[in-house]
């Protein structure tokens, strides 16, 4: 793999970039601090605005590691950070990754994260030299499994009570999408 670490990405209405802690403010109120958010996520709804600035001081100092791969999805329309897109878990052996996202309630339904998904994994697989892309989600959320099938993602299986989110613990769907997959698509 190439580690070629967080670098700019633009689509037709998000530009996808590192994080700074100057994002604290739209990151804690637009995503960070809703329940409805991470309902389905591993970590619990920041308390306030200091918990989102110590998370961004920390992931703003590992973008020095080419091998660290986490976005802010920005609105280009306004600038706003509204969301985030990462690799969760880094395989270089395999050549794979594990991809988790989360974003603002006032976005859902407009197909802004499959947008976001697809520039990730292009990106993935033509800069970073990646084999293979997954990710997985609650049983119970399934809209985050239409997401990855809009980025072309295939279903693989379900992983049974092998995931630990904030409702306990949960029935995994994994999908994933190989290179030969994605440059045939
Ligand atoms: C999951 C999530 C990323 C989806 O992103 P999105 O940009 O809204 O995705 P889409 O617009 O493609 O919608 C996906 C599905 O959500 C559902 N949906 C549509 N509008 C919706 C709305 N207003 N509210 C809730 N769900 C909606 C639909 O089932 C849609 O599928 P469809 O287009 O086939 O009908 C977003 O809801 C989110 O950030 N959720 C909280 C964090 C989370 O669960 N992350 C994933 C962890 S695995």
């Amino acid at each position: 793999m190439i580690k070629c670490g967080t670098q700019r990405i633009e689509t037709d209405r998000l530009v996808l970039r590192p994080f700074t802690v100057g994002d604290t403010q739209d990151m804690y109120r637009n995503w960070a601090s809703d329940p409805e958010v991470t309902r389905f996520l591993t970590w619990p709804a920041h308390a306030n605005c200091d918990v989102t600035r110590m998370v961004l001081s920390d992931w703003a100092a590992r973008y020095a590691d080419g091998g660290y791969f986490n976005w802010a999805i920005e609105w280009k329309e306004n600038s706003s950070v509204i969301g985030s897109i990462a690799v969760v878990k880094l395989n270089e052996e395999t050549e794979a990754a594990d991809l988790g996202y989360c974003m603002s309630r006032a976005f859902w339904g407009r197909g802004v994260m499959p947008e976001a998904l697809k520039a990730v994994i292009g990106y993935l697989f033509d800069n970073a030299g990646l084999n293979r892309i997954a990710a997985c989600h609650d049983a119970n959320n399934p809209k985050s499994g239409r997401v990855m099938e809009k980025a072309g993602m295939k279903l693989e299986g379900i992983w049974r009570q092998a995931g630990k989110n904030n409702l306990g613990i949960c029935d995994e769907v994994w999908h994933s999408i190989l290179k030969s997959e994605w440059k045939a698509l």
